[in-house]
């Protein structure tokens, strides 16, 4: 049974490791307007911010698509404190990090009954445009832009997600203990295999190889496919 079912298991595994998966999370942490963030409407002003990433443009142009992803924050009060204390903004990926993009941030006034649009062009409060370069860590980039009369305080990072590893979080390895391989992961994504265990999949007994030779060479048969 095994022998049938083990191609099959590790030609997803192979599969997998084409994949890349990680998250842009942004942070707001002050925002303020010379023209007053809510305008006339000071009474339970709410506000609410829209990340946008793109590939890296010479010339941003701001409108949609926003070809690396999207994303919306709660809405708040539009006092500094309910606005540093919003959790950041998450923006998901599955493509290699390319480590250039284009981050446009807009702040947007949201509806009196509460909703967070973007459809009317008249709630939107300023807009910033700029090409970032940003490496992968937990470490977090500050930046503030003083531009359209308003001032915005931000931080980002970018995360691979769990199993994903490298510069362009491409790099597959789940750690494993089983008849598929004896390993762990180091920080790039290489496979670092269990004592006693050897091989590109640590699936060998280190004592008596010749046993599983066969099906580590379909294995990597199937990878280079
Ligand atoms: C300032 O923000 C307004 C939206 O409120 C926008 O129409 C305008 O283009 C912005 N100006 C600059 C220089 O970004
Ligand atoms: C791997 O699995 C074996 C057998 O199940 C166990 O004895 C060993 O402690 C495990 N090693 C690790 C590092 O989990």
């Amino acid at each position: 049974m095994a022998r049938f079912f083990l191609p099959f298991v590790l030609m997803l595994l192979c599969v997998q490791t084409t994949l890349s998966s990680g998250v842009f999370e942004l942070k707001i942490n002050s925002f303020s307007s010379s023209r007053g963030v809510c305008g006339f409407q000071t009474r339970d002003c709410q506000i609410f911010f829209r990340v946008c990433l793109k590939h890296s443009q010479d010339v941003i142009n701001p409108e949609p698509p926003c070809t690396y992803g999207t994303a919306l924050t709660d809405i708040f009060g539009a006092d500094s404190k309910s606005i540093s204390s919003s959790a950041p903004i998450r923006v998901l990926f599955h493509f290699k990090w390319p480590g250039t993009f284009s981050l446009i941030i807009e702040a947007w006034n949201a509806e009196s009954s509460g909703i967070g649009s973007t459809d009317n062009q008249n709630n939107l409060i300023s807009r910033l445009a700029t090409r970032r370069r940003l490496t992968v860590g937990e470490e977090w980039s500050q930046d503030v832009d003083f531009s359209n009369k308003s001032e915005l305080r931000y931080s980002y990072h970018v995360l691979c997600n769990e199993h994903y590893h490298g510069a362009e979080c491409s790099a597959y390895c789940r750690p494993r203990n089983d008849t598929f391989g004896h390993y762990t992961c180091d920080e790039t994504g290489n496979r670092v295999c269990l004592e006693g265990w050897t091989g590109e999949y640590c699936a060998h007994p280190q004592q008596s190889p010749a046993r599983f030779n066969r099906h580590t060479l379909q294995l990597n048969v199937r990878c280079l496919a």
